[in-house]
C-alpha cells in the first residue's frame, strides 16, 4: 500500500481527480473569481483549487495557497512548476496566517475546515485577510449517514485495521452540521452567509481500482501499511461490499454530500 511519505502523491493521484476536482469546480462556479482578483486557497493540499482557478481566470491579481503540510505543498509546487503556473505556495497554520489585513478578494477553503484544530481562530484569520466585502467559498463534508462511500470505508477499516484507522475517515465528517457552520462563520464576522447542502457524485469506471487506491490514498494507507496482504484485500472487499448499492458492473457512482458555505467579509 506504499510508504507513508508518499501520502501526498497518492492523495493527488487517486483522490483528487475523482473527489476534489468536482468540488473545486463547484466552489469556483459559486465564487466567480475574475481577472485582477487576489485569491487565497486555504488548506490547499496538493493545490487542486488553485490550479483550477488558474484555468478559469487567465489574469488573476495573485494566486496564494496555504497549507501546514510541507509534503502536500511539495506536490502542489511541482505540479505548478510543470504547468508553468505562477502561485505562492505558503507553509502556514490556518490559525495564524502570514498575510496582511485585507490582502485577498476571494478565499477558497475546500474540505479543510473540519481538520483545523481551532476552527474559530482559523475563520477569524480568514476574515482578517479578506478585504471588506471579499468573498469566501468553503465546502465541508456532511456526516457518514449521508456519505455512503465514507461510511463503507470507515466500517471496512474499523473491522480490518482497527477503530483508529476508521477514525481517519470519521475525521473527514467531523463538522457535519450546517447550523454549526453558520455560527462559526457568523461569529468570525462573515455576513451574507449561505449554507447549502450540496450533493455531487464520486464516479469511477472501475470501483475496485478506486477502492484499492482510496484505501492507500488517504491517511488510512498509513494505517493499513502495517497489515499483511490478506488483511488489506479483506479490507478492500469490505469497502466494495459496503458500496454495492452504488456499483453497476464495474463502475461506481456514489453521492458525496457537503455543506457549501458562501459569505462576505
Ligand atoms: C482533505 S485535504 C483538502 C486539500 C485541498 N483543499 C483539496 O481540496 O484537495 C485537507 C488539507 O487541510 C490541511 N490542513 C489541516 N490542518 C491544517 C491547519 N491547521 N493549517 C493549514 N492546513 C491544514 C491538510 O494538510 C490537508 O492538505
Amino acid at each position: 500500500m506504499g510508504h507513508p511519505s508518499s501520502f501526498a502523491t497518492r492523495y493527488q493521484t487517486v483522490l483528487v481527480p475523482v473527489i476534489f476536482e468536482p468540488w473545486a469546480r463547484e466552489l469556483i462556479r459559486r465564487a466567480r473569481p475574475r481577472d485582477g482578483d487576489n485569491i487565497l486557497d486555504l488548506g490547499c493540499g496538493t493545490g487542486v483549487v488553485t490550479r483550477m482557478v488558474a484555468k478559469a481566470v487567465p489574469a488573476p491579481g495573485s494566486l496564494t495557497a496555504a497549507d501546514h503540510s510541507p509534503e502536500m505543498l511539495a506536490v502542489a509546487r511541482s505540479l505548478a512548476e510543470q504547468a508553468g503556473l505562477q502561485a505562492d505556495w505558503v507553509e502556514a497554520d490556518a490559525g495564524s496566517l502570514p498575510f496582511g489585513d485585507g490582502r485577498f478578494d476571494i478565499a477558497f477553503c475546500q474540505q479543510a475546515l473540519q481538520f483545523f484544530p481551532d476552527r474559530p481562530a482559523a475563520l477569524r484569520e480568514l476574515h482578517r485577510v479578506l478585504r471588506a466585502g471579499g468573498r469566501v467559498a468553503c465546502c465541508v463534508q456532511q456526516g457518514l449517514e449521508r456519505n455512503p462511500m465514507l461510511r463503507a470505508q470507515a466500517a471496512a477499516l474499523d473491522a480490518h485495521a482497527g477503530p483508529q484507522a476508521g477514525d481517519a475517515v470519521r475525521a473527514i465528517c467531523s463538522l457535519p452540521d450546517g447550523e454549526e457552520l453558520r455560527h462559526l462563520f457568523g461569529n468570525a464576522g462573515f455576513r451574507d452567509l449561505r449554507v447549502e447542502s450540496t450533493t455531487l457524485f464520486v464516479e469511477h469506471p472501475d470501483a475496485r481500482a478506486f477502492a484499492e487506491g482510496a484505501m492507500g490514498g488517504m491517511h488510512t494507507g498509513d494505517k493499513l501499511s502495517g497489515l499483511g496482504e490478506a488483511a488489506i484485500t479483506q479490507a478492500v472487499e469490505a469497502f466494495l461490499s459496503g458500496m454495492e448499492d452504488y456499483i453497476d458492473g464495474t463502475a461506481m457512482r456514489v453521492p458525496h454530500v457537503s455543506n457549501v458555505v458562501t459569505a462576505r467579509a
